[in-house]
């Protein structure tokens, strides 16, 4: 696949059908996240993927979002981000919740080559979600930052690519300058 199509084709999916996904693509879309960029090359994400149909479950309900029991697999993306504060203090937990994102768009762009689909989940109950992986709830420093439950988006309901447009929001040179040279200026010799 392009790399434009992934992109385009990439959305949020709510409805998996029940064909499991191959354990392998789980994996290598799991080596893409791998692969994020990381501040000071200082290693903070942690992984954790969960196959236990009674904790998918049970994570559904930790996040009040039903659709994610439809899933074979959730890929839960967790950050340790002890090293990063202890390198760059406030800034190293603003990195870590970077790191996280680039991990997961990653791992979201690409379960779409490969075919399947899932959805960045952001809302839960922590303490929850916590319990359920056993992440010891004592180190603050350990955070669950999202939840991606992987299946095959239900026949029948492809969601279409959006139209995203960038008018209001790329500006040049300076914050909400829409233009790219100032209007009728004259080029200077
Ligand atoms: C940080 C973050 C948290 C999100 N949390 C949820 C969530 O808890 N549940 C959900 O269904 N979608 C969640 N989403 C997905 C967004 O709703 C979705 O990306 C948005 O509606 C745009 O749709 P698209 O992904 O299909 O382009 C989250 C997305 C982000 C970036």
């Amino acid at each position: 696949m392009k790399f434009d199509d992934i992109i385009k084709e990439r959305r949020s999916v709510r409805r998996f059908s029940s064909k499991k996904p191959k354990w392998e693509d789980i994996i290598e879309a799991i080596d893409a996240a791998n692969k994020a960029p990381l501040a000071g090359n200082i290693y903070a994400l942690r992984f954790i993927l969960v196959d236990d149909k009674e904790k998918i479950k049970e994570m559904a309900e930790a996040s009040q979002q039903k659709f994610i029991e439809q899933a074979n697999y959730v890929f839960a993306v967790c950050t340790d981000k002890t090293s990063l504060v202890k390198s760059y203090d406030e800034r190293g937990e603003i990195y870590a919740r970077q790191q996280a994102g680039a991990a997961i768009e990653n791992f979201l762009l690409k379960i779409v080559e490969l075919g399947l689909s899932s959805c960045w989940v952001g809302a839960f109950v922590d303490d929850e979600v916590k319990r359920i992986l056993e992440i010891p709830n004592d180190n603050e420093n350990l955070q669950v930052e999202a939840l991606l439950p992987v299946g095959y988006e239900m026949p029948g309901h492809k969601l279409k690519p959006k139209d995203a447009n960038l008018d209001n929001i790329l500006w040049f040179n300076k914050w909400k300058n829409k233009y790219m040279k100032e209007p009728n200026k004259p080029e200077a010799f």
